[in-house]
């Protein structure tokens, strides 16, 4: 939530600021906002709305050139999303400038006591009185690094801090704690962001900061100290992909573009991680086998989508490891004083690293002596950081707001863990295992066909588009395929949608059902469970109340055909890697849908990518 940028050195800051902030979009799309540092002064410019109202307005108002800057795209918290709360906030003087992501829990007391010193506020946001606390602080130093630590010393809450002051003009002071800040290190120059997007283009060398640092950037040096001055350690990371991975590549939407990539993403994710005899090496994760033999229970927690492949991974999870698996949504676990000790494996999973329910939620655990293991997608973000183990994806970058190639390549890192577990405690033999990795190693091949037969779905959401609600229904690991569909729908196309476990239908959900209502329902794979049989005669009843079926079966299942008004084929694969063929026309479903309603679909309203509140 809210996109951070800062940059010292001979380029144009303004191209820099906006370049980084036009790449970070997604964190945020409430206002945008641009702070340049020049003879002695501060510029700026801000605007609510989407960062082309940002550009207009320079357009129409244009700003001098300089060198030092510091922008912001925010997701609003403390006030309404217009022009006065937009960032950057400058102190009376006008001489700093602030840009923040986070929530200052103790703002309304701050607040109070600038008041009382005669500070008056002009917008609603807590942001603005960390330009006044600065102000304050800058009476006693002339050191702008020490005056951000001394007002950081005075704040409560979640806050990414990236400052500018007129009187310094080569300097850029950023300060962090619970919300994301990364350093790009250049040549003659340096950048912040609130991640690497925000300045990918120039250079690929970042430094991850700590909880409670600040670093001070000028174009030769970077300097790192806690919130009192001390040194910090900080650790270099060479970031894997390039500019063109955070561009669109001519696709007309990054989420399009993100469907599209997704047998790469999961080809990448397995990629490396067993070998030619078939055994997994999961090396990097660090947590030895030893510790892994002592679990006895896993939770995995996680948040929206991700909460879906958490529900997908327990299944398999459970059948290959035998060990008892529970799944719990971030948001809820610490407060109901779950059962957890040593060896319990806290899993979370987050394709952002920096949700902020799953950052407290491994706080949580790790108090109660839990290991942590997270499946992540961004190197070097606050949850990997915060764990004691974990398992990358290597989706690429993700940068349209609803999440697509993420969740793909989560459920194949869990499945990656959950086999891994299952050779350490000897519950698979080898082949056993192996049979099942070749398996996974033809999905790739089975998404690219989802995607090559899209077009049927297109046209589909082309005739839907007047459909003002839409059910989906699953059994087994269908069932959360079925919630990310209505999810992605919903987030998309604003409609209402929802999804059901198919054996619930009788227990209340089949009241909505009338005539034409559309409803999507994944069949599982024939086997021995009776699963597919019972998942017809599911389908059969909402048709006969009325429903439009549109049902997702594999190649050879003739059962539905004369149920379903629509028929999407699955290829073949074994139960538990259905849902990553199965939600790839999901997907491409609701995309359409909502192109079909003019929505902006890499920005859905009321969204942000990465929800670094609680
Ligand atoms: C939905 C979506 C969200 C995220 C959720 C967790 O399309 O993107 O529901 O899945 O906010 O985010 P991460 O995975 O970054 O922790």
């Amino acid at each position: 939530m809210c996109g951070i940028v800062g940059y010292v050195g001979e380029r144009s800051a303004e191209d820099v600021v906006i370049g980084g902030l036009r790449r970070m979009e997604y964190r945020g799309y409430d206002s945008a906002g641009i702070a340049l540092v020049l003879d002695g002064k501060i510029v700026s410019a801000k605007k609510a709305g989407k960062l082309t109202n940002l550009d207009a307005e320079l357009a129409a108002h244009p700003l001098p050139q300089a060198n030092t800057g510091i922008g912001h795209t925010r997701w609003a918290t403390h006030g309404a999303p217009n022009d006065r709360n937009a960032h950057p906030h400058l102190d009376q003087t006008g001489q700093v400038a602030v840009v923040h992501n986070g929530i200052i829990e103790n703002f309304a007391k701050l607040r109070t006591e600038l008041e009382g010193l005669g500070y008056e506020m002009v917008s609603e946001t807590d942001t603005e009185i960390v330009a006044h606390l600065l102000q304050e602080a800058l009476k006693s130093t002339d050191d702008l690094s020490d005056a951000v630590r001394a007002v950081c010393r005075r704040l409560e809450g979640a806050f990414t801090l990236v400052f500018c002051d007129a009187r310094h003009p080569d300097v850029v002071v950023g300060a962090r704690r619970n919300s994301p800040l990364v350093v790009g290190r250049g040549e003659g120059e340096n950048f912040l962001g609130s991640d690497v997007a925000a300045f990918i283009e120039y250079t690929r060398e970042a430094i991850e900061l700590g909880q409670d640092q600040v670093v001070t950037i000028t174009p030769n040096d970077i300097v790192v100290t806690d919130f009192n001055g001390n040194p910090a350690e900080t650790k270099d990371y060479h970031v894997d992909w390039d500019v063109s991975a955070a561009e669109k590549g001519g696709f007309d939407w990054f989420m399009l573009k993100e469907i599209d990539e997704q047998p790469r993403a999961v080809a990448d994710t397995l990629l490396g991680r067993h070998s030619v005899d078939g055994r997994l090496q999961l090396d990097e994760m660090r947590l030895s086998d030893d510790e892994l033999r002592e679990v006895d229970k896993i939770i995995v927690i996680a948040c929206g989508t991700s909460f879906y492949a958490a529900m997908v991974a327990k299944y398999a999870i459970e059948h290959w490891t035998r060990i008892p698996c529970e799944v719990e949504l971030a948001s809820e676990f610490r407060y109901r004083d779950p059962i957890l000790d040593k060896s319990t494996l806290v899993v979370t999973i987050s394709q952002s690293g920096e949700t902020m329910d799953t950052i407290m939620a491994i706080r949580y655990a790790r108090q109660q002596r839990a290991r942590v293991l997270s499946i992540c997608n961004t190197n070097g973000s606050t949850i990997p950081r915060e764990s004691d183990a974990v398992l990358y994806t290597h989706a690429g970058p993700e940068i349209a707001v609803a999440s697509t190639k993420g969740f793909l390549s989560q459920i194949v890192a869990c499945y990656l863990l959950a086999l891994y577990v299952a050779q350490v405690k000897g519950t698979k033999y080898g082949d056993e295992i192996a049979s099942i990795l070749a398996e996974i190693q033809k999905l790739p091949a089975g998404i690219q066909r989802m995607l090559d037969e899209g077009d049927q779905v297109r046209k589909l959401a082309t005739e839907l588009a007047g459909s003002r609600s839409i059910l989906f229904l699953g059994r087994h690991v269908g069932y959360p395929v079925a919630l990310e569909g209505a999810l992605k729908l919903k987030e998309l196309a604003y409609i209402h949608a929802e999804g059901f476990a198919a054996g619930e239908l009788k227990h209340g959900p089949i009241a909505l059902v009338e005539e034409g209502l559309p409803v999507f329902v994944v069949v599982p794979p024939k086997g021995r469970d009776q699963l597919q049989e019972k998942t017809v005669s599911s389908i059969q009843e909402i048709r006969a109340r009325g429903a439009r079926t549109i049902v997702l079966a594999e190649d050879g299942d003739e059962d539905v055909v004369p149920y379903a008004d629509h028929l999407i084929r699955l290829p073949k694969v074994p139960t538990l890697l259905q849902p990553l063929v199965a939600t790839v026309p999901l997907q491409i479903f609701a995309c359409e849908f909502a192109n079909q309603l003019g929505h902006d679909i890499d920005q859905p309203r009321n969204l942000a990518k990465s929800v670094t509140v609680e």
